[in-house]
């Protein structure tokens, strides 16, 4: 070896594969402001469509009148569900089953909602035309609070459903009944529970929220008539099932419809689903001949697509008196609005609900959960959350609240107390799921030390007494928080959207002179994967990341991929990639061995090539066998480098975290400091540490919005009342608190790599965390359970109500 052979270090450096703090490759645009999002689309003759939505949360439609819309300068058509009814469109397929307006038909049931698309040369004069159109409207009571929803008296709000006794997931009790899902041994529950020493019972909801991306829902439809061929830009998190929703709907073959998501600000659930933009905008360019673009403002965005949330959740604990948990009880009211668009796999209802046992060793468990309809909009989404994965984890964490409270016992003793403990791995949860791994004591114990946990609660016990000898206004809150996420879905045993299995796939193809292209079905909308995935490629098969290009986003390229959401691109996805990487490096060892003219059992994987055993200076590097790979290929080889892999995992993974956040809050004011916020995740191996302190920091920022005032609220008569920034609390960089991160390691066994998901852990745990410190901190006053935003007015609120102030 002279001076200028690499060491194995700097061979292993230069690779920039697995584990290192690689910097994002995407960010060298995105910093230049050279993003390519799809406002930056722009067509030769492209028009603008923009739509009337209603003002009434329940309203009939008694006509529309375009007349004067159609006059204004620029402005070509006017489309209305007549229109879309001569093509069989007035009415969509969603994702969870149901059938949705594309255009208000007869009545309209949420405020927002889409009633006509007016069409124009710009988008100014399609806003005029907006303004010109006339709509009749005749209200009808609505129906806001979930809990009226199935009163006798409700208002009926889906008449198409009349009669209708069941829908995809069975019977319907009431005319705003959507469905009934029930999992887990009812009569063993209640058995534990009628034995059970100690119990408790708390209504726990998790209010509406909403994703709001930084880039709102946005689309660009440009049809070609003499091909016949429907090509779509979009903000799409999953452009594969697009295409296929198009081709099913719209009935275009799926070969003539080209979906391409560019770069996209931001996703969180929110651009999986299908709306009503998208129809209108396709249907406008197939009717003009002409591009025609649908962009979504702000106030749309938050009213009118895609809610989160909603869920009110009655959880019961069985337990005995020194804290052992013996059974869960869990009664949800799901509200999901004026159409069943939930975004979740086709057997999920209530999506991963059924993770409520969370961490603990629930030896029975009981879970039923009503979906129910309101005049509300329609969503459901997973918002950095795997399919209700976040309620479920909420619930839980708050109820071992609760219940230590009354057994008098410190909330993380209840935890650690109850874990499922690590020989008990895999382990099958009451509610039936398979936990692939985990380590819960190791984690919550560093989490306990590097905060000093004990000496907190002393300091907590200090203040208190203080408070209570009127010695300061200010009370202090430990929020402890521990979750188990499932994410990776999934497997397609029992994961499907529209009867397509929930698999990913990455095709890789290296060219000959050692660099390459991955083309994957997954769809970044921030998270990094162009950086990401280009690491593990460079670890599996020893070209480094900085030359392998990663291209997502367009079906006419990419394998089948079912995208981007609910963590599962590194647990699907990441997996397919170190597949399609082994099948070139097999490829490529029969290759070294042919070259090397030796067996290729002879041959062992060195960092970036392979090497004769046992003779060390024999070796032939992955560059060199991708440059044999196009003239030297053992006789009867196909000669190139490429490979294709389609991963069904068998199994969802598991990633779990120990948070806690340390809050004080004054009771005159209600104003809240956050002290500290430490979180600790494991996800298995970790493929960049700087991009997951990345997800866990930006993850937390809006565990920190949804727990201390975001909410999408509405006033009795069905008014959003918090449609725009100016009320949607979005928590900026003086909000923020500082985040402390932190990891343990325990890798997936059916991964390929080990890895499991993260991006939406934070959101998980954290808003427990944030809600339980909270409800930690007045809990000594005689609270038991806060609703949630936490914000100041509604914490001044709670210390009034507790009677806090002197009279
Ligand atoms: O599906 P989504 O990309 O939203 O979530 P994810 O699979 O949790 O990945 C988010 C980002 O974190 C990606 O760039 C992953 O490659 C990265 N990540 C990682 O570096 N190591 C892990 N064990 C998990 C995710």
């Amino acid at each position: 070896m002279n001076d200028m052979t690499p060491t194995r270090e700097q061979r292993e450096a230069k690779l920039e594969g697995m584990g290192c703090k690689r910097k994002r490759v995407e960010d060298i645009r995105f910093t230049q402001g050279k993003g390519n999002y799809v406002d930056d689309v722009k067509l030769p003759g492209m028009l603008h469509g923009d739509f009337v939505r209603s003002p009434h949360a329940h309203a009939r439609v008694k006509s529309i009148n375009s007349e004067e819309a159609l006059k204004v300068p620029g402005v070509l058509a006017v489309i209305t569900a007549e229109t879309l009814k001569t093509v069989n469109l007035a009415w969509m397929p969603t994702l969870a089953g149901d059938v949705q307006m594309v255009l208000a038909d007869g009545k309209v049931l949420f405020q927002g909602q889409e009633v006509a698309f007016v069409v124009a040369t710009d988008r100014y004069a399609a806003d005029d035309g907006i303004n010109k159109v006339v709509v009749e409207y005749e209200p009808l009571p609505a129906l806001i609070d979930p809990f009226k929803a199935m009163d006798p008296d409700a208002p009926v709000l889906r008449e198409d459903l009349a009669g209708k006794t069941s829908g995809a997931h069975g019977p319907r009790r009431h005319h705003n009944h959507i469905f009934e899902w029930t999992v887990g041994d009812k009569d063993l529950t209640d058995a534990a529970f009628r034995k059970a020493e100690v119990t408790i019972k708390e209504m726990i909801s998790y209010h509406r929220t909403h994703p709001s991306p930084l880039e709102t829902c946005q689309c660009v439809c440009s049809f070609d008539k003499i091909k016949g061929e429907l090509t779509i830009w979009g903000t799409f998190q999953a452009p594969h099932v697009i295409r296929t929703v198009v081709a099913l709907i719209a009935k275009i073959p799926e070969h003539k419809i080209h979906v391409i998501s560019p770069d996209i600000g931001g996703g969180f659930g929110n651009k999986v689903g299908a709306y009503p933009g998208y129809i209108c905008a396709a249907v406008a360019s197939i009717v003009t001949g002409k591009p025609v673009k649908w962009v979504e403002d702000r106030i749309e965005n938050l009213t009118a697509t895609s809610f989160a949330r909603d869920y009110h959740m009655t959880a019961e604990i069985a337990s005995t008196k020194d804290g052992k948990v013996t059974g869960l009880r869990v009664h949800v009211l799901a509200d999901h609005g004026a159409f069943d668009a939930c975004a979740d796999p086709s057997k999920w209802p209530a999506g991963f609900f059924n993770i409520v046992t969370g961490s603990y060793d629930f030896p029975v468990a009981h879970l039923s959960v009503d979906g129910i309809y309101t005049n509300k909009a329609p969503g459901g989404v997973a918002y950095r959350c795997s399919f209700r994965v976040t309620e479920a984890a909420y619930c839980i964490e708050r109820a071992m609240d609760i219940l230590a409270q009354k057994l008098g016992m410190d909330p993380a003793e209840l935890r650690l107390k109850n874990f499922v403990r690590p020989e008990q791995f895999p382990y099958h949860s009451a509610l039936g799921w398979e936990y692939d791994s985990g380590d819960y004591h190791t984690a919550m114990r560093k989490m306990m030390e590097t905060v000093d946990y004990a000496g907190l609660r002393k300091e907590q016990a200090a203040q208190r007494a203080a408070f209570k000898r009127g010695e300061t206004r200010e009370i202090m809150g430990l929020g402890v928080s521990f979750f188990t996420e499932i994410v990776g879905a999934g497997p397609s045993k029992n994961c499907d959207i529209l009867g397509i299995a929930m698999f990913d796939s990455c095709e890789i193809r290296l060219h000959p002179t050692g660099a390459g292209i991955a083309r994957v079905g997954t769809k970044s909308q921030g998270q990094g994967h162009e950086t990401t995935w280009a690491q593990i490629i460079a670890s599996e098969i020893g070209i480094p990341a900085d030359d392998i290009m990663v291209e997502e986003g367009n079906t006419d390229t990419a394998p089948y991929g079912l995208g981007t959401y609910g963590s599962r691109s590194t647990p699907v996805a990441g997996a397919a990639i170190a597949m399609a990487a082994r099948k070139i490096k097999a490829k490529a060892q029969m290759i070294a061995a042919y070259k090397l003219e030796v067996h290729e059992d002879d041959l062992e994987w060195d960092i970036d090539g392979f090497r004769v055993k046992g003779l060390p200076e024999k070796t032939l590097s992955m560059k060199d066998i991708c440059w044999a790979a196009y003239n030297s290929v053992p006789p009867g080889m196909e000669p190139g480098l490429e490979a294709v892999s389609y991963y069904d995992p068998p199994n969802m993974t598991y990633p779990f975290g120990a948070y806690i956040c340390v809050m004080n809050i004054d009771v005159d004011t209600g104003v809240y400091k956050i002290r500290r916020f430490y979180a600790l995740d494991d996800c298995g191996t970790r493929i960049n540490p700087m991009i997951i302190e990345g997800q866990v920091h930006g993850g937390l920022t809006e565990a920190f919005a949804i727990a201390m005032g975001q909410e999408i609220r509405y006033d009795p008569e069905g008014n959003v009342v918090t449609g725009s920034f100016m009320d949607f609390f979005m928590p900026t960089a003086v909000e923020t608190p500082h985040w402390e991160t932190d990891f343990t390691v325990t890798p997936s066994p059916h991964h390929p790599i080990g890895a499991k998901g993260v991006g939406e852990s934070p959101n998980v745990g954290g808003v427990p965390a944030f809600s339980n410190a909270v409800n930690d901190a007045f809990s000594f006053l005689g609270s038991t359970h806060i609703q949630m935003p936490h914000d100041y007015w509604r914490n001044w609120r709670t210390a009034k109500e507790l009677g806090v102030f002197a009279a």
